[in-house]
């Protein structure tokens, strides 16, 4: 047995669920699922019900959070075309303004060119309020970066306005080799571009979705197993691994024994992962595809610079590296009591997690209190 010690994980995608789809997840829920996958820093998507997409809607959201969190926890604000510019106010408190460019969960959606323009236009010039000017390509502002879930066409759209702007864009969930070898040219050219990928789309092909139906189903899809390669052929250009956290029952997914779905129903995409990422990158130490640097510069180091996070003094994670274990729907926290890595082998074994001194997961059970995370971005609001 060999215990080594890390830095606890930063994941900069995940799905917290609340308000509103809380027989999902919670904060409280969700965190502790991301203590027990040794990650101590969580960023909140804003597709909850109602959307972070408002001031009072995000200190809403803080007050929960400062009351159920076990882990740090950043926001996203979100625009929606009903209160597109309404986040504005808010946007020093949150981690970045996320934009779901394409289809996916929940009521978020800008897909026109000219509402895009302008979110990007009014995205900068608050960051030339609040910051002055900024070379092309300098890393966050204080306003962070603009996130977006834009898929294939909108890809060179996104890049192109941020461009324009001068606004730092980071793609999230990027899985197709058209996807990644554009952002590859992009930043050849200097542009201000960071983009994530997440295990699903790493370690999974569509070849699971055949085999396994919407247990699978997220957005992006799973995709081809080209796709899959061109991923791990350009790690270099994958700034962060983030899991896109986001459970649903799995009577919601249509896979429950009872009731039985038809084959026709329409199903919520997303799948969980806070609790399986850690496993899974060590796994792929062990077999030689990354070096454990490659797994603390997307999981740590990249995600605190992109979204100018603060060090958690006194925190680290434990795990047994040579400790094998299989991953199941049992073992998981998250409330909806399943992953799509079921059966996977895995080698390395979370042991510990100290959060500010204090042992917060002890290889069994969470220990922190309710409320003992922090809300980041939120100095001088009280
Ligand atoms: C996410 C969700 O369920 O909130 N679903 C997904 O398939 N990834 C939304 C998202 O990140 O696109
Ligand atoms: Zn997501």
């Amino acid at each position: 047995m060999a215990t080594i010690r890390l830095p606890g994980l930063i994941d900069a995608h995940v799905h917290l669920r609340e308000p509103g789809y809380t027989h999902k997840e919670d904060i409280h829920s969700g965190t502790c699922a991301a203590l027990a996958g040794g990650v101590t820093t969580v960023l909140d998507m804003p597709n909850t019900e109602p959307p972070t997409s408002t001031p009072r809607r995000l200190r809403e959201k803080v007050d929960l959070a400062r009351a159920k969190s076990v882990c740090d926890v950043g926001l996203f604000v979100g625009a929606t075309v009903a209160d597109l510019d309404a986040y504005l106010p808010a946007a020093t408190r949150a981690c970045g303004l996320k934009i779901y460019v394409n289809e996916t969960f929940g009521s978020l959606r800008i897909e026109e060119l000219g509402l895009l323009h302008r979110l990007f236009r009014t995205w900068a010039a608050r960051a030339m309020e609040l910051d002055g000017w900024r070379p092309a390509a300098s890393p966050a502002t204080s306003l962070g970066p603009i996130a977006v879930h834009a898929e294939d066409l909108m890809v060179p759209v996104c890049l192109s306005l941020s461009q324009l702007y001068n606004v730092p864009l980071h793609i999230v969930h990027v899985s197709r080799r058209s996807e990644i070898e554009l952002i590859r040219a992009a930043k050849g050219r200097g542009l201000a571009v960071t983009c994530e990928a997440t295990p699903h789309h790493l370690f999974l092909s569509e070849e699971a979705y055949k085999g396994g139906g919407n247990r699978f189903d997220m957005r992006p899809k799973l995709a081809a197993p080209d796709d899959v390669a061109a991923l791990w052929e350009n790690l270099d250009v994958i700034d962060i691994f983030a899991t896109d956290h986001a459970p649903h029952t799995l009577s919601e997914k249509g896979m429950a024994e009872e009731p039985a779905a038809s084959s026709e129903q329409a199903t919520m995409p997303g799948v969980p992962g806070v609790e399986t990422m850690l496993p899974l990158l060590l796994t792929a130490v062990d077999a030689g595809r990354l070096e454990l640097d490659d797994l603390l510069l997307r999981c740590v180091e990249n995600p605190r610079r992109i979204y100018a996070l603060p060090k958690q003094p006194q925190t680290w994670i434990e795990v047994d590296v040579d400790a094998v274990h299989t991953l199941s729907d049992e073992m998981t926290r998250a409330r909806c009591g399943w992953t799509p890595f079921a059966g996977a082998q895995v080698k390395g074994r979370l042991e510990k997690v100290v959060l500010r001194g204090e042992t917060v997961f002890d290889g069994e059970q969470v220990l922190a209190a309710p409320g003992s995370g922090r809300v980041l971005f939120q100095d001088g609001v009280q």
